[in-house]
């Protein structure tokens, strides 16, 4: 993959992925937080490669990657059937995000009506993207907010209507156009002045928590520390935490969500504790076709990303790994799945009660 060796000044108000002459050019999040660097991927195989190695991850993200694909493959493959094939193994780059597939389909859609229309097609998938995103973290914000409501004056040690947030993996801004999901109803909910500290494990194998969430966090000045994923649920235990809210790879119709694996542990000790545990994402993550979370496929990534930690080995030479990148937490451990259009869990139960 080509790397245009740009230091990013002001990496707040650059995009996490655009497209520009002809390619697409996306922070590198492999080397988050140490640089700042750009990545110019101008064919199918470098953009699949970056999807692959996580340079460009996260499910919305991965949707306008999608997207972006095709339009690669529309202006670089004139082949009709090297054209199909290109589409389709960008959309199966990664199995468990099915915004990467969306994105991909959508923009397939247009091939019939040439280069410029994939584009054009592209480039909204990334426009709608950002207000997706923004009314879906608002109404998260809403929700957490009126759930933690009562909580105020009892919980130790927690500020009078600030709140003490633990959020898993990233969903921000680099995994979601616009502020990010999860982390979008937390930088919403700071400037409601209502956050006192945000809890982020630091999500091993690959530390998108204590890499590119803290960065995120850092940069936006709001009060937050950093727990191995196994401190988590002992600090939920201990009344430490009034709310846990993360983003989500795959949500069945009946609100069961794939997500980064960790969370479901984190749901469990969050539904044992009473504390609300949302989930945001925008509907481009809800995949109708699954009636229930058990048909999603889990990625099963190398065993190396496990005994290693940033490339440096940790276990003994021939130990094997056993890499699932992503788990399922079942729909009655989450209190409100929240998208721009609605709170798909209260609709359902709503639906099922009738
Ligand atoms: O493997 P990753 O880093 O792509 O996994 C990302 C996650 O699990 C995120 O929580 C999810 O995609 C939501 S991003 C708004």
């Amino acid at each position: 993959v080509d790397q245009v060796d740009v230091v990013v000044e002001q990496p707040e108000g650059l995009p996490t992925i655009e497209w520009v002459d002809g390619a697409v050019v996306a922070l590198d999040q492999r080397r988050l937080p140490r640089e700042e660097v750009l990545l110019r991927l101008s064919t199918v195989d470098e953009l699949i490669d970056a999807v692959q190695t996580l340079a460009v991850r996260g499910a919305p993200v991965l949707g306008v990657a999608g997207a972006f694909g095709v339009a690669l493959a529309a202006h670089t493959i004139s082949d009709p059937d090297e054209l199909r094939s290109a589409v389709e193994r960008v959309a199966l780059a990664r199995p468990t995000a099915v915004n990467l597939a969306w994105g991909a389909r959508r923009a397939a859609a247009k091939l019939p009506a040439g280069p410029a229309a994939v584009l054009a097609e592209a480039q909204e998938v990334l426009a709608e993207d950002a207000r997706r995103n923004l009314a879906a973290s608002s109404r998260a914000a809403d929700i957490l907010q009126r759930l933690c409501a009562g909580h105020e004056s009892t919980a130790e040690g927690q500020v009078g209507g600030q709140l003490r947030i633990m959020t898993h993996c990233n969903a921000g801004r680099l995994a979601a156009s616009g502020r990010g999901t999860s982390l979008g109803a937390v930088r919403e909910l700071a400037d409601r002045g209502a956050v006192e500290l945000v809890i982020a494990t630091e999500t091993r194998p690959l530390l998108q928590g204590a890499r590119l969430t803290a960065w995120e966090l850092r940069q936006s000045g709001i009060p937050y520390r950093v727990c191995t994923d196994g401190a988590a649920p002992a600090l939920i235990s201990r009344g430490m935490v009034d709310c846990v809210i993360v983003g989500a790879d795959r949500i069945a119709a009946n609100g069961d969500t794939a997500n980064k694996i960790g969370t479901y542990s984190l749901a469990l000790a969050a539904h044992r504790q009473g504390i609300p545990f949302v989930v945001v994402a925008p509907e481009s993550t809800v995949d109708d076709d699954l009636a229930t979370g058990d048909g999603i496929v889990i990625e099963e990534r190398s065993g190396t990303e496990v005994t290693s930690i940033l490339g440096m080995p940790v276990a003994p030479d021939g130990s094997l790994g056993l890499n699932p990148a992503f788990d399922v937490t079942p729909a009655e451990l989450i209190t409100a799945v929240a998208t721009e259009r609605r709170d798909l869990l209260a609709e359902h139960r709503a639906t099922a009660r009738r």
